[in-house]
């Protein structure tokens, strides 16, 4: 074995999100959440989740959940707050049952010496404020903004904020493709959707700020977009693409503008913002959490439905369940470009991971998941490549500590390091979870 690849001190996480694993949706005074609605009989999304209620029951098994967590070796877990448990109507009055969920899971995290990185939005809005138009309403900014300051007050004792978790994937699973609720299929909502979860994000880190949070960030996710060829058509496509995904949060958000190529995307459905809304959105970040999965290869297609260009496949790289292609040089590619484009910002390597086939019921020898053990060594050996090379990475969290509920797939998609038998909630721990408790015991150096 060589020598440690990481730093002492570098965070080493699982990461979950509410409505993936808790189930209980309505316990104990919560109200509904758009996911919740959206799954349910009558609602579009109701094929997804026949057990969308239960998910993996950690709402009641969350000290199993912790003590497999703490067994594992991981000094770090994010997990994410649901907004329609602590605000049931999403503002005004507050449900203090749902908050102390989340005070004795920081409490148990805390006991066990394990950092709780929290994120405050990740994708469960409260049904009540999508009936009074959601990101759409420019008010929703300052409702997330009371929540926000609502749970930093409640929970000092985590270490790390983000306000939204992914952005993007609201804008464009929500009001392009419609497989995410609100279910509209709708490019002249878009701007403005991604307007105001970045409008959120800058009252929501002042708000943190102001209830006594100090290390406040928000996770984006990144995928390098690619030219499939040199043809001057496709280079601009994959500039396009890039904009569209990569840089249009985290423009505005470091740089205060939106990428020049946004006119270009949306036509006469681009909107001109005032100026100050730029000001609030540039709030100073304490880290950048990163989501890396994959990268795409992009052509220029006139025929397209959005933005005239179209991913398609890598002949012959490995692809996932999710059909995305293992691509680890792009995470190394990924941290160098953040460092490069937006400054020295503490980064945190907030998901990663993947989907790969893992029977309903684990075998009595276990679960032997090579491609995700595989995945993992790369992808970890990508980011010690980053560092060396001067990125400034301060920790890695795997998707997922748990197969889950994967939002429009359902079921269907296991992406977790322990199994879960959705028939009798039992957790079994595959071997890519040995693989990382190893990692974690020696740094690395077993990579
Ligand atoms: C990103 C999201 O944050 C998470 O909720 C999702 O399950 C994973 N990617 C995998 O798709």
């Amino acid at each position: 074995m060589g020598e440690p690849r990481f730093p002492e001190g570098f965070l080493w996480g699982a990461s979950t999100s509410a409505y993936q694993i808790e189930g209980s949706p309505l316990a104990d005074g919560a109200g509904p959440s758009n996911w919740h609605r959206f799954t349910q009989p009558g609602g579009k999304g109701a094929h997804l989740a026949p057990g969308g209620a239960v998910a993996c029951d950690h709402y009641r098994r969350w000290r199993e959940d912790l003590a497999l967590i703490r067994s594992l070796g991981f000094t770090s877990y994010r997990f994410s707050v649901s907004w329609s448990r602590v605000m049931p109507e999403g503002r005004g009055r507050v449900n203090p049952a749902g908050l102390d969920f989340y005070r004795r899971l920081v409490d148990g995290l805390l006991e066990a010496g394990i950092r709780p990185m929290t994120t405050l939005f990740h994708w469960d809005l409260p049904a009540a404020l999508e009936d009074q138009g959601g990101w759409v309403n420019r008010d929703t900014a300052g409702w997330f903004a009371d929540y926000a300051h609502t749970v930093v007050q409640a929970l000092p004792g985590v270490a790390l904020w983000s306000t939204l978790n992914e952005p993007w994937v609201v804008t464009d699973a929500g009001y392009l493709h419609g497989d995410h609720p609100p279910g509209h299929r709708n490019p002249a909502e878009m701007p403005h959707v991604a307007h105001n979860l970045l409008r959120a994000h800058g009252m929501g880190a002042q708000a943190c700020r102001a209830a006594g949070a100090r290390d406040v960030g928000i996770v984006i996710n990144i995928e390098p977009k690619h030219p499939f060829s040199y043809r001057p058509e496709d280079v601009a496509a994959a500039r396009r693409a890039d904009a569209y995904m990569n840089r249009a949060f985290l423009d505005p958000l470091v740089l205060g503008r939106d990428p020049e190529e946004m006119p270009e995307i949306y036509g006469a459905a681009w909107p001109t913002f005032p100026a100050a809304d730029y000001d609030l959105i540039r709030q100073p970040l304490d880290h950048l959490g990163l989501n890396y999965y994959s990268r795409s290869l992009n052509v220029h297609d006139p025929e397209a439905p959005f933005g005239q260009w179209r991913a398609v496949p890598h002949p012959t790289h490995p692809r996932t369940e999710m059909d995305w292609e293992v691509y680890p040089e792009g995470l190394t590619e990924t941290l160098l470009w953040l460092r490069r484009r937006y400054g020295a910002i503490p980064l945190y390597v907030n998901e990663n991971g993947a989907a790969f086939a893992d029977p309903d019921t684990a075998p009595p020898e276990g679960v032997r998941d090579p491609l995700r053990v595989d995945y993992f060594r790369t992808h970890l050996l990508a980011v010690a490549e980053a560092m060396a090379q001067g990125a400034d990475v301060r920790g890695y969290s795997a998707w997922s500590l748990l197969d889950n509920f994967e939002w429009a797939f359902g079921f269907s998609k296991r992406f977790g390091i322990v199994h879960v038998d959705y028939a009798t909630q039992n957790r079994t721990p595959k071997a890519s979870a040995r693989f990382l408790a190893e990692v974690i015991a020696t740094r690395g150096a077993c990579l």
